[in-house]
């Protein structure tokens, strides 16, 4: 491959810091080296949720040393594809945020056609767009914002690949990537790549410039990279819920053996109880108890 192989770029490998819900994880690696490689000096997300891709785009800003400002957009409320959520969206990523970033983010929440009017035509280097994913909203969305990209402009839609329901942005993909020097990842439900401004097609040229096996290349090892994460992610769930089975069952556990004290105690006062009585108060408990270690104890994991 020539020069300036994507792969090759040290942003690839970077461990996000961001572990969150989102459908967006295995394009980190992607998100991370497209940010070191273009410096954007302004760089808008339009759909953020928990922050998993802005906050990869926040961490290569930050690992790079890149004078970029960073803009979050979203209601962060949620849409008809994400469901609607409540506020503990926004103050999760508000306590991952807010220290590491807030230097050069800022997370804008409000309506993504409101937020258009507070930049410059011509000023956002990278737009990632990424809200609610029927066709009339994608298409708004890339109307609204292409006046506002700059010479530089590179714009990332997530869910080209995605074709259920009024899922549409497989179709505005259809229709755009033939206009501009283009490039799509099929994992992860799609991420596709546009240079819209001339300087960026020289920027991303090992992306737009490859030849077909190199392109092949290129999508199943970032696909292999981002799988990677949503590993880690999984493991991490998995781990939270082995952890969380244990303290069940500990404190389970501990009730029982308040359960059987209260029945001896009981059986002491009462030396008339039917008889049979204590007998099958211990049987209940430690049937209980069997019940209980069964239904709590983590799945067993298969060595390698
Ligand atoms: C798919 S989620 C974004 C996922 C995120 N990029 C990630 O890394 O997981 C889409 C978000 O867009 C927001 N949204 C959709 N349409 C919007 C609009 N017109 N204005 C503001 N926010 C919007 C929703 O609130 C939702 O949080």
């Amino acid at each position: 491959m020539r020069r300036g192989n994507p792969l090759q770029h040290p942003a690839c490998y970077i461990e996000p810091r961001r572990i969150a819900p989102s459908t967006w994880i295995s394009h980190v690696p992607f998100g991370m080296y497209v940010v070191s490689e273009l410096a954007p000096r302004i760089l808008v997300e339009l759909g953020t949720y928990y922050g998993v891709s802005y906050c990869a785009f926040c961490q290569a800003v930050e690992s790079a040393g890149l004078p970029t400002e960073c803009y979050a957009v979203d209601t962060w409320q949620g849409d008809r594809h994400s469901g609607t959520y409540g506020a503990k969206v926004l103050d999760d990523l508000r306590t991952h945020h807010d220290p590491l970033y807030s230097r050069f983010s800022q997370l804008l929440p409000m309506e993504f056609d409101a937020a258009a009017a507070r930049f410059e035509a011509g000023s956002v280097d990278l737009l990632h767009i990424d809200g609610c994913h029927t066709y009339a909203s994608a298409r708004n969305d890339f109307e609204v914002w292409l006046p506002k990209l700059s010479p530089r402009g590179v714009v990332l839609l997530h869910d080209t690949q995605v074709r259920e329901g009024d899922f549409g942005v497989w179709q505005l993909w259809a229709e755009l990537a033939p206009n501009y020097p283009s490039f799509e990842f099929l994992h992860g439900f799609g991420l596709g790549v546009l240079a819209i401004g001339a300087e960026s097609r020289d920027r991303l040229a090992p992306l737009f410039e490859a030849s077909e096996i190199e392109k092949a290349m290129l999508v199943s090892a970032f696909r292999l990279l981002g799988g990677r994460l949503e590993l880690v992610r999984e493991l991490g769930a998995a781990r939270r819920q082995f952890e969380q089975s244990q303290a069940d069952i500990e404190s389970l556990n501990a009730s029982v053996a308040r359960l059987q004290t209260k029945v001896a105690n009981l059986a002491a006062r009462e030396p008339n109880h039917p008889p049979g009585l204590l007998r099958s108060a211990r049987r209940f408990a430690s049937g209980w108890k069997a019940v209980l270690r069964r239904k709590l104890s983590p799945p067993k994991l298969r060595q390698p």
